[in-house]
């Protein structure tokens, strides 16, 4: 299972990276604007930026909905870095979008997913990612684990390549029950992914045997 963070937030970024345990980054055009990146080119210089901190992919947004316009800009994204993954909504032009840029070996997350049908799409035009947004569908009192399983179920019968990124998480237990349903992937804000770590026990524990050790050894 690939761990990658939701943010653009290069801190962030840099302190999951040195935790030793991302796989990739996930941004979005909102997530760009809550850090004040605007501009053509500081949007450009902020995925490259986020590129050489990382390993894995890193997926880059288009603003285009029309095909000709989702083709220029996804090629003049994946020229930034071989990491680029070209970050396509799943419209009917982001689906032929994905199909040509699949076409040509280039990598896609297919997003603003949020039904199997979508999916299914997703997989057929050939999306490396295929995002469906958990927690936007609990908002609306729909089930986001479920999709993921009935997803990962389908693109398993099938055999699809496409891996389910599971998006829109919105706190720990959400990527517990991810790795539940079997989502190749997850992407989650920085404290989401930190939750993992906390366990009353564990600091009970480690108090415990610290304290031992002192009483011994000063
Ligand atoms: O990866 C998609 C994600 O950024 C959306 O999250 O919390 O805005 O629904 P949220």
């Amino acid at each position: 299972m690939k761990f990658f963070i939701d943010t653009a937030n290069i801190e962030q970024i840099k302190e999951a990276q040195d935790l030793g345990i991302l796989d990739g980054v996930t941004t979005n055009p909102s997530l760009m604007a809550k850090e004040g990146i605007k501009g053509d080119e500081n949007i450009k210089n902020h995925y490259k930026n986020i590129c050489e901190i990382v390993d894995g992919d890193v997926s880059a947004e288009v603003i285009s909905v029309d095909y000709e316009g989702m083709i220029k800009e996804g090629e003049s994204l994946a020229a930034l870095h071989p990491q680029i993954t070209i970050k396509i909504p799943m419209i009917k032009d982001g689906v032929k979008a994905i199909k040509y840029f699949s076409d040509k070996g280039l990598k896609t997350n297919c997003t603003l997913v949020f039904s199997a049908g979508q999916a299914l799409l997703a997989a057929k035009a050939g999306a490396t990612y295929v995002s469906p947004f958990i927690g936007r569908l609990d908002d609306i009192s729909s089930n986001g684990i479920e999709l993921i399983a009935q997803i990962v179920d389908i693109y398993n019968y099938y055999g699809f390549k496409t891996e389910v990124l599971a998006a829109s998480i919105r706190h720990t237990q959400h990527i517990i029950q991810c790795a539940e349903a079997g989502a190749d992937v997850i992407t989650a804000p920085l404290n989401a992914i930190l939750g993992l770590l906390k366990h009353p026990l564990t600091d009970a524990g480690l108090e415990k045997f610290l304290a031992d050790y002192h009483k011994l050894n000063g």
